[in-house]
């Protein structure tokens, strides 16, 4: 007969098995994280905060108190130099500027995404998130493939087709400007660029019109402010789920990504009907995104689930580090009036008092075309990029085993002495058709083949918005406010960027 005795007897000697199981794996996984440190501890790098957690507890204190990660990085960098170790855990990477280096690891096919930050993204706290969409795939034959159809979405021939809707859109922002300088309110410009990059990207890739700039109530902003937030959170702070004063927050980007995920699956359907009945439908990026996955050709409920990736990877990558760029260009010509002066004569040398800003037109903009590259200079918006090392290898003289991942920040090596003189001062000129090109140095897109698919997109859309906005306003900044900036991951002005608005009739004529 099983006595009271005995269960407790049993219980007690469970309890003891468990205690020294779980206890020789805390040794076994020590000694591992010891061997770790081991191999690369010939590495130069700044001390660890602690054996097991490495510089976890940096990463933290900086994402804490609201400081940019990458400016440890490029303090660690002048002080370890070119190749520096960070340890996380059992894992270690590696932060490389080295232009060699960037050049060989980034152009190169042969290195694939680091997985520890990629793999990760696939969901978003225990949800689908960016899955196997362009952005994540790790899997060569997966990512090139749909690169591969994705193409045409992208091609010059299909972009200029886009002039009109760039127009269209900036048309709208700037109607929303003349009512703000009238009524001499503030302008809070993040707000408002981020809803027209927004709109666009809705109107070109899934045509479907938002029009953020009236519809105040629409939750896609919040929606994706919520997605950048949650994904620092569960990349850089193992701990973030731990602590029950998360909870609330783990729940809303929980709701955001379903947001996003459920609207996908509603457009895509759409889309499939109007295909189905015969209708005439754009070429547009949802088209390539049907497309993609009926060419992978997995089962359907995968083939659905990968198109929702995609849809979530355009729907935030193709909107926010425009609108993020557009801002800080606008506050960095609030701080330099003479770079403004020269890039209003040149846009009223251009345009003059036309409206329509044609595709050609684009092209003689060339101030306009620099200082776009120098705020992604000091403000590359995707600040970095990750590769995972499969092989020993050897960088800048350092021997490096296989198994880490090797980060490539292009705001730490464009912000370094070495690679641009006075590098913190805001220089359009730097990026003159005649001034030397910058090596490996300057890659706000990423370099190679998982190089940034929407480039020319970004910088046509980037420029109709700014040009207009040149050619008809003024804009000082209003005193007082914050140049900082904010790291959710990319990185935007902290303040907003917040100006008053005069309307100065268009062009000088
Ligand atoms: C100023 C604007 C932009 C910047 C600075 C930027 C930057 C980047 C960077 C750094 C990457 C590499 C990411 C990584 O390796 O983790 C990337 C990838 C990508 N971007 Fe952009 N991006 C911008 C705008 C856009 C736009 C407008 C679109 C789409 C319409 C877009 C679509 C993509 C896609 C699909 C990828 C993944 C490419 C691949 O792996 O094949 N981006 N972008």
């Amino acid at each position: 007969m099983v006595t009271y005795q005995t269960i407790s007897v049993w219980a007690g000697l469970l309890t003891v098995y468990l205690l020294c199981f779980a206890f020789i794996a805390f040794v076994g996984y020590c000694l591992y994280v010891r061997r770790i440190h081991k191999k690369y501890d010939h590495i130069p790098g700044p001390p660890r905060d602690n054996f097991l957690l490495g510089h976890v507890p940096t990463f933290l204190r900086e994402t804490n108190s609201e400081r940019v990660i990458h400016d440890k990085f490029l303090e660690w960098a002048e002080t370890y130099g070119p190749v520096y170790r960070i340890n996380s855990f059992h894992g270690v990477a590696l932060v490389v500027s080295c232009p060699e280096a960037t050049k060989e690891f980034l152009m190169s096919p042969k290195y694939s995404k680091d997985p520890f930050v990629y793999k990760r993204l696939f969901n978003l706290f225990g949800r689908r998130f960016l899955g196997n969409g362009l952005v994540t795939a790790m899997n060569h034959d997966i990512w090139y493939k749909q690169r591969r159809i994705m193409d045409p979405a992208f091609s010059s021939s299909y972009l200029r087709g886009l002039m009109g809707t760039f127009n269209e859109r900036a048309e709208r922002l700037m109607e929303r400007l003349e009512e703000i300088a009238e009524e001499r309110i503030t302008a809070n410009m993040h707000q408002l660029v981020n809803c027209v990059t927004l709109d666009v990207i809705c109107k070109v890739a899934f045509g479907v019109d938002l029009d953020l700039l009236k519809n105040y109530n629409s939750p896609f902003p919040s929606a994706i402010e919520l997605c950048l937030q949650g994904m620092v959170h569960y990349i850089r702070d193992p701990f973030f789920t731990l602590f029950p004063r998360n909870k609330k927050k783990v729940q809303e980007i929980k709701e955001a990504v379903k947001l996003l995920r459920t609207t996908g699956s509603q457009w895509i359907n759409q889309r499939k009907s109007a295909v189905e009945n015969g209708d005439d439908v754009p070429k547009d990026i949802l088209t390539q995104i049907l497309k993609t996955a009926e060419e992978l050709e997995a089962n359907n409920e995968e083939d659905h689930e990968l198109m929702l990736d995609n849809f979530v990877t355009f729907f935030i990558a193709g909107q926010e580090t425009t609108a993020n760029q557009l801002s800080f260009a606008i506050m960095e010509l609030g701080k330099h009036p003479k770079i403004l002066e020269r890039a209003k004569e040149e846009v009223d040398e251009v345009l003059g008092t036309k409206q329509e800003i044609l595709y050609d037109d684009l092209g003689k903009l060339t101030y306009l075309s620099q200082v776009l590259k120098e705020t992604l200079r000091l403000y590359p918006t995707a600040p970095g990029t990750s590769r995972w090392l499969h092989e020993d290898t050897v960088i800048s003289g350092v021997k490096v085993p296989a198994g880490c991942a090797l980060i490539f920040s292009s705001y730490v090596s464009s912000r370094m002495e070495k690679s641009f003189k006075d590098p913190l001062k805001f220089d359009p000129d730097r990026f003159d058709p005649n001034a030397a090109k910058p090596y490996f140095c300057y890659y706000p897109f990423a370099l190679g083949p998982r190089s940034c698919l929407g480039q020319t997109f970004s910088q046509m859309e980037a420029k109709v918005v700014l040009a207009k906005i040149l050619q008809r306003f003024e804009f000082s900044l209003v005193p007082g406010q914050s140049f900082n900036i904010k790291d959710t991951g990319t990185l935007r002005p902290e303040s907003g960027v917040l100006c008053k608005i005069k309307y100065c009739s268009q062009g000088k004529n």
